[in-house]
């Protein structure tokens, strides 16, 4: 008898080969946010529909086309959360947060739901690290969340990531812009495709991120955003600007960078990679939405934050081959103490070890180190004078050599140097 089911489309299971990369990430999330005074926040998968029509904007393609929306069987409309940042405002509301010391530092971990034509990197449940600091409209607060991201990146050793940071301006000044956006691709109207030509009705903003090749092609000579910004728009970006270079961020000003969610106000920002090309090239992004409380109907209360994407990011560090850096395997069971000895060892020194306790042959636990993507495997007992020598194998370049115990730790950095998981 065929399964009666099978995996939803764009869904995934992650397996136990890929737990490891999922719990380096979450770890890091936890540890990074709570260290700078972040608070875990968890709010319901699913929300009323109106939440994210209100928030995420109605021309926005997450709201037209992805949502998971479903009468509940009193008939009310409930959406799945496509995105977290206007439930944990409506959350911060209700909870009574704002009468909090403001600002208000939250996070969060978590699945996210978008009804999208399922491809790499792009699945219809997929999972966000978030952070939003509601309450405080200061400049300082851009700078202190994208450091945030940054240093998350950075803790999972990932190179190759690039910061895009814009300004797209607030009530006052984007009005201004969007006439000399229309004014500008008015005249090629005509070329355009028919989503292009609604985005011009609606929200040419979005015209600046259109994948459409007409469209594309317009975006070079499109008019820039920070051309257009007003005296305050444009001050708090110098600001944002000045405490990126401050705290040795490198960023790249990128003019056309527009969101796909409409709450934004001033700064805009994505985390990119090297390896992602195309539409799915972002790790992660956010900005500021000092609008979207009032939006919502509360009071008018700036916010700012962003949202990572897990999957993305579990694949390049899977692709990357970040593993542990050493599988340790005793030998023989007298050796194991030794080798949890030295384990510790190199942990305390910040190296990531997994020690291998099971019975069985030697080649097998091997394979399962490979799998793991580890890169060294250390090898305890198998030399008669364990106490003195121990084995290092590098995984790839199946090689191994014996050293003395003391010489262990450096040797270890130098085979680790010599074959980096990724370039610095
Ligand atoms: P977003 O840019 O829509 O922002 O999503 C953030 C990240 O989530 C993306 O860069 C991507 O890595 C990941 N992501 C989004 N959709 C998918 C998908 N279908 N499949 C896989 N990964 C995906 C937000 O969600 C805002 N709430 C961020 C924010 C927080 N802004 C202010 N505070």
């Amino acid at each position: 008898m065929a399964p009666v089911a099978q995996r939803p489309r764009g869904t995934q299971d992650i397996l136990p080969a890929e737990q490891l990369y999922w719990q380096e990430m979450t770890g890091a999330g936890d540890a990074i946010a709570t260290a700078r005074g972040y608070q875990r926040i968890d709010t319901p998968i699913f929300e009323a529909t109106a939440l994210f029509v209100r928030s995420a904007g109605e021309t926005s393609d997450v709201v037209t086309k992805e949502m998971y929306t479903f009468p509940d069987r009193g008939g009310r409309s409930m959406t799945l959360r496509p995105e977290g940042t206007a439930p944990v405002v409506r959350a911060y509301f209700d909870a009574g947060l704002d009468r909090e010391r403001q600002p208000v530092r939250l996070y969060y971990i978590g699945p996210f739901f978008r009804y999208d034509r399922p491809q790499a990197g792009r699945h219809r449940q997929f999972h966000q690290f978030g952070v939003e600091v509601i309450g405080d409209a200061a400049p300082s607060l851009d700078v202190e969340v994208i450091a945030l991201g940054w240093r998350w990146f950075a803790s999972l050793k990932l190179s190759g990531v690039s910061l895009q940071v814009n300004s797209i301006g607030d009530g006052a000044c984007r009005p201004r812009y969007r006439d000399a956006l229309r004014d500008y691709y008015r005249p090629y109207l005509d070329a355009l495709s028919e989503q292009d030509r609604s985005r011009f009705e609606r929200n040419p903003l979005r015209l600046l991120d259109s994948k459409d090749p007409d469209a594309v092609a317009l975006q070079a000579s499109a008019p820039r955003t920070l051309d257009f910004l007003c005296d305050a728009c444009r001050q708090a970006f110098e600001q944002v600007e000045r405490g990126l270079q401050q705290g040795g961020i490198p960023y790249v000003v990128n003019p056309r960078l527009v969101r796909g969610l409409d709450y934004y106000t001033r700064t805009a920002f994505e985390f990119w990679h090297e390896s992602l090309l195309g539409a799915q090239n972002s790790l992660g992004g956010g900005g500021r939405y000092d609008g979207l409380a009032a939006d919502l109907g509360y009071r008018d209360t700036p916010g700012v934050g962003f949202a990572l994407g897990l999957d993305r990011t579990a694949t390049i560090l899977k692709a990357a081959d970040i593993g542990p850096a050493i599988y340790a395997v005793a030998v023989d069971e007298s050796a194991s103490r030794l080798m949890q000895e030295l384990a510790e060892e190199l942990r305390r020194r910040g190296l990531a070890v997994i020690v291998d306790v099971s019975s069985g042959r030697l080649d097998a636990k091997l394979g399962r180190a490979s799998k793991m993507h580890a890169r060294l495997a250390l090898l305890v007992g198998l030399q008669e004078d364990a106490r003195d020598h121990v084995t290092l194998r590098d995984l790839r370049l199946k090689k191994q050599e014996s050293i003395p115990r003391d010489r262990l730790l450096s040797r270890v950095l130098e085979m680790l140097a010599a074959a980096p998981a990724v370039s610095a």
